[in-house]
Order: structure tokens, then sequence, then C-alpha cells
């Protein structure tokens, strides 16, 4: 994907300040952002609403780096051309929102997206056992998804080491979302998760210089890790 096989670093925009949304997004890409994660919400899967396709396809004029949209909604599938059209690169559906997974896994590709599933922090490993044929990325929620600012459920990195067994020999990226900052990146590194999404911890302080040093304390922190 984006870096070969380094650590990918995906600011979560939910804590960007969104009256200034494009300059936030501008700001990250400039401060080394690899991936720009999109938390999507619908108020019924998650109590929180945030913004869909047509702000995604705002952002789309504002940087190049990868789209991973984090879909937190009861019904993805009937909106995953939209997410598509807007210009996610990845799409990552909840596991628990999806009574026929496998099926919208092969859409989200058949779209010309990467296909990811996401795990809420009591969904066990064993749901993905048989739709790894089908998958590009596994989102393992180290929060229960709905907020920022939450804390690190350590249980996790359990589960994180368990998934990276079981996709062993394949080209299947970890992604862990939640709670993560310098401190807590190293526990989910060390696990086997590859991609990092951090909201909080990135947006601290104001603007790209800020952005930048959060970005690479989290970088070199799981780095060091792996
Ligand atoms: C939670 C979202 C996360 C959230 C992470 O439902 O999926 O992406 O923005 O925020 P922090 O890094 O603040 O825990
Ligand atoms: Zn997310």
């Amino acid at each position: 994907m984006h870096v070969d096989d380094g650590i990918i670093i995906a600011p979560s925009i939910l804590a960007s300040n969104f009256s200034r949304l494009a300059d936030e997004v501008s700001a990250i890409d400039r401060a080394g952002a690899d991936w720009i994660h999109l938390d999507v919400m619908d108020g019924h899967f998650v109590p929180n609403l945030t913004f869909g396709p047509p702000v995604i396809k705002a952002l789309r004029h504002v940087t190049d780096r990868t789209f991973d949209a984090h879909l937190m909604v009861s019904n993805p599938d009937a909106l995953l051309d939209s997410y598509a059209k807007a210009g996610a690169e990845i799409i990552t559906v909840h596991a628990e929102a999806c009574a026929h997974l496998d099926r919208t896994l092969s859409r989200i590709r058949e779209l010309g997206c990467r296909a990811g599933v996401s795990l809420n922090p009591h969904s066990p490993a064993d749901v993905l056992a048989h739709v790894l044929d089908r998958l590009d990325l596994i989102l393992v929620m180290t929060v229960n998804p709905g907020f920022g600012g939450q804390s690190f459920i350590g249980a996790m990195a359990e589960k994180i080491a368990t998934i990276r067994q079981m996709t062993a020999g394949r080209d299947i990226v970890i992604e862990v979302d939640g709670g993560i900052t310098a401190e807590t990146a190293p526990l989910v590194a060390a696990a086997g998760a590859r991609a990092l999404v951090a909201g909080s911890a990135v947006f601290k302080g104001d603007g790209e210089a800020a952005y930048r040093a959060n970005i690479d304390a989290i970088r070199t922190a799981a780095a060091a890790a792996r």
C-alpha cells in the first residue's frame, strides 16, 4: 500500500476542527500522514453521527493520500457505490453490521476498492476465518466505536496477535483504532498491527508542526516495537 512495509499512520479527522476541515486535512497531509482515516457514523450502529459521501468527495480535492473509510453504519451495502465514487480507496465495514459479509466484501473489491472488516472489542477473530480470501485489511477496534478520546483496551493486544497468526503469509494489513498514542502504539505494533489510526493524539496542538511531531512520535514508538 502507501508505505511498502513500514508503519502506516492514519490520522482520524474525527478529532480535527470541523469548521476548518479542508485546512486540517491539508495540514496532516503535509505533516506526514500516510492515510486519511474517515470515520463515518450513522447514529444507529453507533450513537454518534458524522459525515458521508458528499464530505468525502469534497475532501478528495484537498489531498492525494489514501482515503481509509471506516463505516460504522448498520447497512453499509446501501451506499458502497457512493463511497467508492466519492474517492474512498479502502472501505471497511463492521462484521457486526453485515449479515452477508462475504458478499459485501466481494462487492467492495468489484468497485475497485480495498476491502476491510472491523471488529468491535467483544467480537472474536474467528468470524473472519472464512472470508480471508476476500480481505485486504482487518481493523481491530481498541475502543468501543462511536467517539474519539477514549481509553485503549489492553486486552485487544491478544486479539491482534491471534489475527497476525491467522493472516500469516497473506497480504492483509492489520489496523488498530482507538486510544492510540505514542504510549500504546508499541503494544499494538509488537502484537502485529501495521496501520495505526489516531485521532486525539495527532490533532493535539495547533497546525502542521504540532501534527508532524505527534505523527512522528507515534510512528517512532511503533516502529521500535516491531
Ligand atoms: C472511534 C473512531 C476512531 C476515533 C479514534 O469510533 O473509529 O477512529 O476517531 O479516536 P482517538 O484516537 O481519539 O481514540
Ligand atoms: Zn475509525
